[in-house]
């Protein structure tokens, strides 16, 4: 395929395991912006997060996206925040990628987070999965529920 497909939504909703799948199936390369951004800066992403702080992470993500949305043959599993940035949306919308909105309602996503992520830094996580969806839909193509995807992680 010469386009890429972008893989977004929430923490746990499965991005990793059907990124890496679909890449099987349709003979893709597939890529994750967290296992890119952990290398490229060598630290763990939970703790790059902690380290650089919210605006900081967004800036070093979004530039490992940009850097490989225009690639061909790629799925990209996305870090679950990086609709965030304020380029995100025009970013994929300029590279005539496929962009598919992973949906899990909150109960199941409750369920599956174990610990509170880095990411919530005290706030709510709730207020947060709500805030986001608007611009999971708003950058999606595509939007598909991903409740009955077995072995979910990311
Ligand atoms: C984040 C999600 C994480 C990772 C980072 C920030 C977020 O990725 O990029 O900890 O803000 O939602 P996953 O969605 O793969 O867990």
């Amino acid at each position: 395929m010469n386009k890429s497909i972008v893989l977004i939504g929430f923490k746990s909703v499965g991005k990793t395991t059907l990124g890496e799948a679909l890449a099987k199936k349709l003979d893709m390369h597939w890529l994750d912006t967290d296992i890119l951004l952990a290398d490229k800066m060598g630290c763990e992403v939970r703790e790059l997060y902690l380290r650089l702080g919210e605006t900081e992470f967004r800036e070093q993500e979004i530039q490992v996206f940009k850097d490989i949305v225009m690639l061909p043959n790629v799925v990209i599993s996305t870090g679950g925040g990086i609709v965030e940035h304020s380029d995100f949306k025009n970013t994929v919308d300029a590279s005539s990628c496929l962009t598919i909105h992973m949906v899990l309602d909150w109960v199941e996503i409750c369920h599956r987070i174990k610990e509170n992520p880095a990411f919530s830094q005290g706030r709510d996580l709730k207020e947060i999965y709500q805030h986001r969806l608007g611009l999971y839909q708003q950058a999606a193509d595509v939007e598909i529920d991903v409740s009955r995807l077995k072995d979910n992680h990311g």
